[in-house]
């Protein structure tokens, strides 16, 4: 088969498009010809390697197919059904032999592009949304609000009748952001993000901020926050942030900090088939639209990479084995 095999951290020359080996599913596995294969930012970190893991290996988190091959002992699937994975191992393939009981089925009639481009980011939605209860009344922050998890978290917010208050980097990624369930907007490079968020809520702040931009958003996402509120630092897009004395939470108005990973939320299978069947009926509804804005071979996963740190990417994107 065809897959992207990295041999030591780097940039993206180090993806290395190539023929492997098939994998092949032993018990309790699935093996999986991957249709599609969702491209994420923790991508780009697992490259760097800013999160630890063994090289040299196939990289990627997520891809959607169909099951080719069941392996002993497998009963949640069978060979022809159409399956979904998360957390990897080895999606950038044509072929990845997965853990049965850590895949799970794509939502009913939706595209294999379409399930690729929607597993983790919109796992990550679906746990964000009850991290905290929000509601109507309720106003929140949301950065890089036109992203791949961005787009999918702030309509699914804005559904339960939140106000969201969306950041980004361009005016275009504004415009889309409006699109996609954002109340207000803000262009977090150029204007006062503190600032801006207390005169839209009166002063006030919001209740909670969902920050995966790391490093440079941090100071202003705590500054943001109502007294008591919920500062979710999940992601380190601009660079991971550094060690916070928790005495800034006290003088911050006694607020709450958590880093979340989405492992956490979906840790059983149980947890998992939950909060897959949660996410299949917000998309399937329509409550969700799974915007898959880029589209690019595997061959050329360099340039998916490029583009995604370089901050060209809206949406999803997928890559096709
Ligand atoms: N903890 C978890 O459970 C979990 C799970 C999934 C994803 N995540 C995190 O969620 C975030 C979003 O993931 P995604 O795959 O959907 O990516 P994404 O949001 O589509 O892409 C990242 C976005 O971050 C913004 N950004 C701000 N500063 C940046 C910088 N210096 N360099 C690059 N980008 C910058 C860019 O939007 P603008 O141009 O609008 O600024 C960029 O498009 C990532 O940080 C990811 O690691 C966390």
């Amino acid at each position: 088969m065809h897959a992207v095999m990295v041999s030591a951290p780097g940039g993206p020359e180090v993806l290395d498009y190539s023929e492997q080996p098939d994998p092949v599913a032993g018990p309790g596995e699935i093996l999986i010809r991957n249709e599609a294969i969702g491209l994420n930012f923790v991508d780009i970190y697992q490259r760097t390697g800013l999160y630890p893991g063994e090289f040299p290996r196939i990289l990627g988190s997520e891809a959607a197919g169909t099951v080719e091959v069941v392996g002993p002992g497998v009963t949640r699937f069978k060979v022809g059904d159409r399956a979904a994975f998360v957390g990897g191992p080895a999606s950038y393939a044509e072929l990845s032999a997965v853990k049965a009981d850590r895949a799970f089925h794509a939502a009913p009639g939706v595209s294999a592009k379409v399930a690729a481009a929607s597993g983790l980011k919109g796992l990550t939605a679906e746990y964000l949304t009850r991290i905290w209860p929000v509601g109507p009344g309720d106003t929140v922050l949301l950065h890089a609000a036109a992203g791949g998890v961005g787009t999918l978290l702030s309509q699914w917010l804005a559904h339960l009748g939140v106000r969201v208050i969306g950041t980004v980097g361009s005016a275009a990624k504004a415009k889309l952001a409006r699109a996609q369930g954002c109340a207000e907007v803000i262009l977090y490079d150029q204007e006062d993000v503190a600032t801006r968020v207390r005169e839209l809520t009166g002063g006030a702040g919001v209740k909670v901020v969902y920050d995966s931009v790391g490093k440079s958003t941090f100071d202003a996402s705590l500054a943001s926050l109502q007294r008591r509120g919920l500062m979710v630092t999940f992601g380190n897009a601009s660079g991971p942030v550094p060690p916070v004395e928790p005495i800034r939470l006290s003088r911050a108005g006694s607020l709450f900090l958590t880093r979340p990973t989405l492992y956490d939320y979906i840790a059983t299978t149980d947890e998992l088939d939950a909060a897959a069947a949660r996410l299949s009926e917000v998309i399937t509804s329509g409550v969700v639209t799974v915007k898959v804005d880029q589209e690019w071979p595997l061959s050329k996963v360099q340039d998916a990479h490029r583009a995604m740190a370089a901050r060209e990417t809206t949406g999803a994107s997928v890559m096709i084995p």
